[in-house]
């Protein structure tokens, strides 16, 4: 039943993607083409479907809401796209291709990645079923998570971080901007377009902080004892790059528990929903078990 919503929702993905991407035809094919490369290379998707699945754990059905679902997967790529550039991490393979800039060139890439991410906000605003002011509070969400004090500030922190020892506080909220920032407003505007109460939208997101936080050690974890062909992308940039992780900084071991810890405080914040955040427990179990 899991796997076959996931499923559902994963081609309900992929197919709005590409409709959203061609509403206009571009003014230039290449820029578009670029957009396109990485947006429809693959992906989990993850951040879509967790958006859909805190609408169902509020009563809605989740998958009216897979245009705002669009829009954050589109926000993700584009820091995937910059994150693989020379001038960041300098990785060459990512969801299972060459990287968008081996493809089409740093300065392509550089450019589709921005037009990614105004696009995104194009995009949500389109949501249909929504008010004008639930509209506008996703964008609220989704600029805050994405900007400054969110995902790109973490960037920040990563790139200031390479060869040196930070404290574990710093490495925490390095990790809560580069990844949580975008698991936090995946579930908050899904929770938000549904109507969700305050007490609702304050257990959903403590549930998409811990999520975040586990996503992203797993990640360092990945780096380090990842299958490449089964990730997709190289395993060892992190130590290439000199950077500091919750491998590098605990250790293997420690990393792993900490991860589990915190998969257990994903899964207490969701104590007072009923069956409807099934779906949502279910996704944390793919947390602990994932490879790619
Ligand atoms: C990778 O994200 C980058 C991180 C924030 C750790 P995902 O592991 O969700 O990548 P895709 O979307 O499946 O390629
Ligand atoms: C970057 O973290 C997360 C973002 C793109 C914001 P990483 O640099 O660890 O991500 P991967 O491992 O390249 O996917
Ligand atoms: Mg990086
Ligand atoms: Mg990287
Ligand atoms: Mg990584």
């Amino acid at each position: 039943m899991q796997k076959e919503l996931w499923n559902a929702r994963r081609a309900l993905v992929e197919e709005a993607l590409l409709r959203e991407l061609k509403k206009e035809p571009p003014v230039d094919q290449t820029l578009s083409d670029a957009m396109e490369y990485s947006l429809m290379a693959g992906g989990k998707r993850l951040r879509p479907i967790l958006l859909m699945a805190a609408a169902d754990a509020v009563g809605a059905d989740g998958a009216k809401f897979v245009t705002t679902g669009c829009a954050i997967e589109m926000i993700h790529t584009y820091s995937l796209i910059h994150d693989d550039l020379p001038a960041m991490d300098n990785d060459d393979y990512r969801r299972g291709k060459l990287t968008n800039h081996k493809v089409y060139g740093a300065g392509m890439a550089t450019l589709a990645g921005d037009a990614l991410l105004t696009l995104a906000f194009e995009v949500m605003l389109r949501q249909p079923d929504a008010t004008e002011a639930t509209r506008l509070a996703v964008v609220r969400e989704m600029s805050r998570a994405a900007g400054m004090n969110g995902m790109v500030g973490g960037q920040a922190i990563d790139l200031e971080s390479e060869g040196k020892k930070i404290p574990m506080e710093r490495l925490r909220e390095m990790h809560m901007g580069k990844t949580g920032a975008l698991f936090r407003a995946a579930v908050r505007s899904g929770a938000i377009l549904a109507g969700a109460t305050d007490q609702q939208l304050a257990a959903l997101t403590k549930y998409a902080d811990a999520f975040g936080l586990a996503f992203q050690i797993t990640d360092d974890i990945l780096d380090v004892v990842g299958d490449e062909a089964t990730i997709g992308k190289p395993v060892g940039s992190d130590e290439r790059n000199n950077k500091s992780t919750y491998v590098t900084l605990l250790s293997l071991e420690k990393a792993q528990a900490l991860a589990k810890e915190t998969v257990e405080d994903a899964v207490s914040a969701l104590a007072s929903f009923g069956p409807e955040a099934d779906f949502l427990r279910g996704l944390v179990q793919m947390l602990i078990e994932r490879k790619k």
